[in-house]
């Protein structure tokens, strides 16, 4: 079957067209305008979601060579993220299917994140854990079955993609803040600043990284605010470790304590090249996965790919399209 994907939750505008598991194409559209204002304010995000749906879906059915009478069904995420975001995007696709006269299934974004490493990996077994690091949350997850999901911790207060969005403010780096902090780290040496790490000495499996942004603000004040490029580094290098450093402790901790050897990471911070460099050393004992960075951050093609599966379930298809902008995982 064929699924048009719609991603609106955050600020990027995306489609995809998903047939009978393979991703025919996939458009984003970032809105890069945020930053000028130095993080997403939604009110914008939703009228560029407006702005741009329209042509980002129109070239997702010609990059896939398809009309819209093609497609047997719509997928649209419904949550979490920004309300307007998330409205915009689930009238948008409920009208088109109306139009079309095909069903309209609503998606739990944190769920497409962690499917998207099906769509590079087919061979992926369950049961998995998936660490799932983006800019809402920091989630670590027993992946049973589709729809079978155990919560075995997450962060108590910043998510990881915060922190490195937070720490890249402070740095006076650009936004998004992951991508440029892992620019500015480049030759840093990561054991220039002893940053702290929590819950390290703890067995539970939880994050805090507010700690860890006092840390950064404390240092760079204690320069008087003042750094050179080979000092910015440094620290950009030993901030990153730090938050590569207890991602990573955790999801060790979550494999020893569940025996559950398969390892996948999702969402926004998964992009991240120490992450991944890491991730291969911690779990050299595992099978580790991480999809291309291009599936990590946010896309519609997970959507559309998650879609299809839920709706060749048939019975448990999610025609539910509230919007709800904290939907978790288990409810
Ligand atoms: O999954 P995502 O695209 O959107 C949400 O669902 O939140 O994640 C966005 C987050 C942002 O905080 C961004 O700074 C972070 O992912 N991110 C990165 C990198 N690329 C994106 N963090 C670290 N390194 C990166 N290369
Ligand atoms: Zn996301």
């Amino acid at each position: 079957m064929t699924v048009l994907g719609i991603e609106t939750s955050c600020d990027e505008t995306a489609g995809s067209v998903c047939r009978d598991g393979t991703i025919l194409s996939s458009v984003i559209s970032s809105q890069d305008i945020h930053a000028h204002y130095g993080g997403i304010v939604p009110e914008i995000a939703s009228r560029e979601h407006e702005k741009r749906l329209t042509s980002v879906v129109e070239e997702a059915m010609q990059l896939a060579s398809l009309v819209k009478g093609d497609l047997d069904a719509v997928a649209v995420t419904r949550g979490p993220g920004l309300m307007g975001s998330l409205l915009t995007g689930v009238s948008f696709a409920r009208g088109f299917a109306q139009g079309l006269g095909i069903p309209c299934l609503g998606i739990n974004h944190i769920e497409a994140h962690i499917f998207a490493n099906f769509i590079a990996y087919p061979e992926l077994k369950y049961p998995f854990l998936c660490l799932l690091a983006s800019g809402g949350h920091t989630q670590i997850w027993r992946v049973s079955d589709l729809g079978d999901y155990e919560l075995l911790g997450e962060t108590r207060d910043d998510a990881a993609g915060e922190a490195f969005d937070k720490g890249a403010r402070i740095l006076g780096l650009g936004f998004p803040g992951g991508p440029a902090l892992e620019e500015a780290s480049r030759g840093g040496n990561e054991e220039e600043v002893a940053f702290p790490r929590a819950f390290l000495q703890s067995q539970a499996i939880e994050y805090s990284f507010s700690g860890l942004k006092t840390s950064l603000i404390n240092y760079v004040k204690g320069r008087g605010g003042k750094m050179t490029e080979k000092q910015l580094a440094h620290v950009a290098a030993s901030y990153q470790k730090a938050i590569v450093d207890v991602l990573l402790f955790k999801l060790r901790q979550a494999v020893d304590l569940t025996g559950v050897k398969t390892t996948v990471i999702a969402g926004g911070v998964a992009a991240n090249n120490r992450l991944r460099r890491e991730a291969e050393r911690v779990f050299a004992d595992c099978t580790a996965y991480y999809p291309p960075r291009s599936l990590c951050t946010d896309n519609a093609a997970m959507v559309a790919f998650l879609g299809e599966k839920y709706f060749l379930q048939g019975a448990r298809v999610k025609t539910d399209l509230s919007v709800v902008p904290n939907l978790s995982l288990t409810h």
